[in-house]
């Protein structure tokens, strides 16, 4: 079964509060997605590789550690993910990054694809999934079948807000997927949103309600 990191530093419990916020404006939303992503993509790429290399510093050679060659994907789901690219691009402005455009059906609350382009060499790559909600898991373990039938391997799944119902399906859906989470919240409402989560996390980034 995969593992699944739920954050306990600080300044993400306060910016992932502050995101929550009715009355926080779309400007400051996106800003607070950027830099939580940024500082969640500090601990997920914990595991990366590395390998000793040796350098020339003004001193004198020296043998140094630099990330063993890992090619990163960032792949956000469609809308809402996007907000989450630019903060880990922060910390690796070399990853190629994809797209699966999925939207959430109404009625059914099923996702529905409308788009995916991933890079050519995805099957080579550490891939990051990165989507703000994680509400029924319907849309993450979708993007993840989407990723593995293009050859995608290694994949980690970020997010900020989680329902325990959203965790389950994905676990179930991809044992060999590790997730990280922001805050675990109570559970999803009837309409499948997560309560007290955020609400739309696409019309809030993107300003659309
Ligand atoms: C939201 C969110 C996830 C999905 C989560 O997207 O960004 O992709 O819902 O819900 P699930 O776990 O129940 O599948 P939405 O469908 O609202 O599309 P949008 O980003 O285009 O607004
Ligand atoms: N998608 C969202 O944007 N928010 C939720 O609470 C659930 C799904």
């Amino acid at each position: 079964m995969s593992n699944v990191y739920v954050f306990d530093h600080p300044l993400i419990q306060h910016k992932t509060a502050m995101i929550r916020k009715t009355d926080t404006t779309v400007k400051d939303f996106r800003e607070l997605v950027k830099e939580i992503s940024m500082l969640m993509g500090y601990e997920a790429t914990r595991h990366l590789p590395l390998k000793e290399v040796e350098i020339t510093t003004p001193m004198q050679d020296a043998k140094v550690n630099m990330l063993a060659g890992e090619d990163i994907a960032i792949v956000p789901i469609l809308r809402a993910g996007l907000g989450m690219v630019d903060g880990m691009l922060a910390l690796v402005p070399n990853a190629k990054v994809g797209h699966i455009g999925l939207y959430r059906d109404h009625d059914t609350h099923m996702p529905v694809e409308y788009y995916c382009k991933l890079p050519a060499d995805i099957e080579e790559r550490e891939i990051f999934v990165v989507d703000p909600m994680l509400a029924t898991g319907g849309s993450a373990a979708a993007a993840i079948d989407f990723i593995k039938a293009r050859g995608g391997k290694k994949i980690v799944f970020m997010c900020l807000i989680a329902a325990p119902e959203g965790i389950e399906v994905l676990q179930k859906a991809h044992p060999d997927v590790d997730i990280f989470i922001a805050a675990k919240d109570e559970g999803l409402n009837e309409n499948a949103y997560i309560l007290p989560g955020l609400g739309d996390a696409g019309d809030r980034l993107y300003g659309t309600k």
